[in-house]
């Protein structure tokens, strides 16, 4: 009697330890600030765009289990430096600075800042920007492309999202918002009434790639990077760029 309910323990605690080692405790976390589109935005309360498309066929090549959940932008990088997320994917530049304090995947999109401001303005180039009023996200390249222009300046108004850098131009607090050219390009296109005009400017924006981000020395770099490689080879990754982009990417940029 005895010996039979000590076996029946056992059994019992090697079931649970079972359970409990795999299913969820597998399942990495990714975050992203699903406000901006076309890479990560909220399809009521989906998160859709390309970078999500493009993560899921990483993860399902890597043979990863993963939950995306929207952090929003600055809360993702303290959530990287506490290791409480073990990747990001939000349209994020690759650059020396951020190096310094996170890891990067191989780069998936080629990306150049780009002003977004109303009709009939007089702006031609970046370095009309000077003295006016302009919009960003707070913490993007595009507020460090403006600072490296001008200097830090109270001139440059930063917001917490990339959507509310843009209401700003719309409420007229602002001349121009600097941000990703597929995303002000995008909202441009989508939003013919609030009669809007994009301006490039290839001299004083640099190009910039996108990386899936890590906290320093996380775990899944690797795999990620093969499964990156992977899908770019084998057409998967041209099939996700045209659904959203409609034309063929450019892969050869990627593999430089
Ligand atoms: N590419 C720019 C950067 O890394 C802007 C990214 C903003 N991404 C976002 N999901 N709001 O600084």
């Amino acid at each position: 009697m005895k010996r039979k309910f000590k076996m029946g323990l056992i059994g019992l605690s090697a079931a649970f330890l079972v359970a409990c080692s795999s299913g969820s405790g597998d399942k990495l976390t990714v975050g992203t600030d699903a406000a901006y589109a076309p890479f990560e935005s909220l399809d009521g309360d989906k998160i859709v765009g390309f970078d999500v498309d493009l993560l899921d066929a990483v993860m399902k090549e890597a043979g990863l289990d993963y939950e995306l959940k929207n952090k929003g932008w600055d809360p993702l990088f303290i959530a990287l430096q506490n290791e409480e997320v073990d990747a990001g994917i939000s349209a994020i530049t690759i650059n020396d600075d951020r190096k310094k304090s996170y890891d990067f995947s191989s780069p998936y999109f080629e990306s150049i800042n780009m002003i977004l401001a109303k009709e009939g303005t007089s702006i031609k180039s970046a370095k009309d920007l000077e003295g006016m009023k302009v919009s960003v996200q707070n913490g993007t390249t595009g507020q460090a492309a403006l600072e490296k222009m001008f200097g830090k300046s109270e001139n440059i108004k930063k917001y917490e999202n990339n959507v509310l850098a843009i209401q700003a131009l719309l409420n007229g607090e602002v001349e121009a918002v600097v941000a990703d050219n597929a995303v002000v390009q995008e909202y441009e296109k989508n939003n013919p009434d609030k009669k809007l005009v994009t301006i490039s400017d290839k001299e004083n924006f640099e190009s910039e790639f996108y990386g899936i981000i890590f906290p320093k020395d996380g775990e899944h770099q690797e795999e990620i990077n093969k499964a990156m490689k992977k899908i770019i080879d084998d057409g998967k990754y041209t099939e996700i760029y045209k659904k959203w982009f409609g034309e063929e990417p450019n892969v050869d940029v990627l593999k430089q």
